[in-house]
């Protein structure tokens, strides 16, 4: 049997007086790299702010590591183990790039010992972080920024990471490398649930993938599987990005 990371059952969410999420499930297991795609405003990002406690949902529970955090606080969710990488320009332009990842520690500050130990494993997953360390991150490219982002979500040594379209603003080359890291990360036994707006991108990347619509699950399978799927192919692939 498979080990579930990530349980969202029948979760009703939305933003003021309406309903984004409409009833939706999802399970995530470990080790996995799953990929989100769906229309604008299917309430992909929805999904993810309910995870890590930005918005409490309306009913309906989510499960992590096998313990209930519906509704708890983004401290709470975070200390727990899930990390978001947010959008860009989520750096400090004027601080370091070393100073910026150093924040992704900040619960954990006052144990200088664990804080060091976190940003070596850090420099290694992302050698940049070392590589650039004094580099203020105003300075750096988009794809290099993204890179740092990581970084700092990993400082907490997070078990889920959660990436909200990661691919966005970044050119083929910067891409790859994001892309080489959600694997790396994958493989070291964390579990990654991403949107993506790029189908073929994403179920390339993800093994497993989830196609939402109008806040709800319409279909889950593998990567591959949805890739293939002719269903999506139409509903979205050919409305994917033209670019
Ligand atoms: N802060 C907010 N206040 C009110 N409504 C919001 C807010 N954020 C999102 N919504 C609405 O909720 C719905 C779902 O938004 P969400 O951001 O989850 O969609 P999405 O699938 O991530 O879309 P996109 O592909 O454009 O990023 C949309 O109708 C959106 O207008
Ligand atoms: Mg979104």
């Amino acid at each position: 049997m498979s080990e579930a990371v990530l349980a969202m059952v029948d979760v009703q969410a939305g933003y003021g007086g309406g309903l984004v999420l409409q009833g939706l499930d999802l399970q995530i297991d470990k080790g996995t790299i799953t990929c989100i795609v769906g229309p604008n405003g299917a309430g992909k990002s929805t999904v993810f702010r309910v995870i890590s406690g930005l918005i409490k949902p309306k009913s309906g529970t989510v499960t992590f590591l096998g313990k209930d955090i519906t509704g708890q606080s983004p401290s709470a969710v975070l200390r727990a183990g899930v990390a978001q990488v947010p959008q860009n320009r989520a750096l400090f332009p004027e601080m370091t790039v070393h100073e910026n990842v150093l924040l992704g520690g900040y619960a954990i500050r006052r144990d200088r010992a664990l804080l060091k130990q976190r940003m070596a494993m850090v420099e290694e997953m992302v050698p940049l972080v070392r590589e650039r360390a004094k580099e203020h991150a105003g300075n750096l490219s988009g794809g290099q920024r993204r890179m740092v982002e990581i970084g700092r979500a990993l400082m907490l040594n997070p078990s889920l990471v959660l990436m909200d379209e990661p691919s966005l603003g970044l050119d083929p080359k910067s891409v790859a490398k994001v892309a080489l890291l959600i694997r790396e990360m994958a493989a070291s036994g964390r579990t990654v649930l991403m949107v993506e707006q790029n189908v073929r991108l994403g179920m390339n990347l993800a093994t497993h993938g989830v196609v939402m619509e109008q806040g709800k699950v319409r279909l889950t399978g593998d990567a591959a599987g949805i890739a293939d799927n002719p269903e999506v192919a139409t509903m979205y692939l050919g409305k994917a990005r033209e670019d």
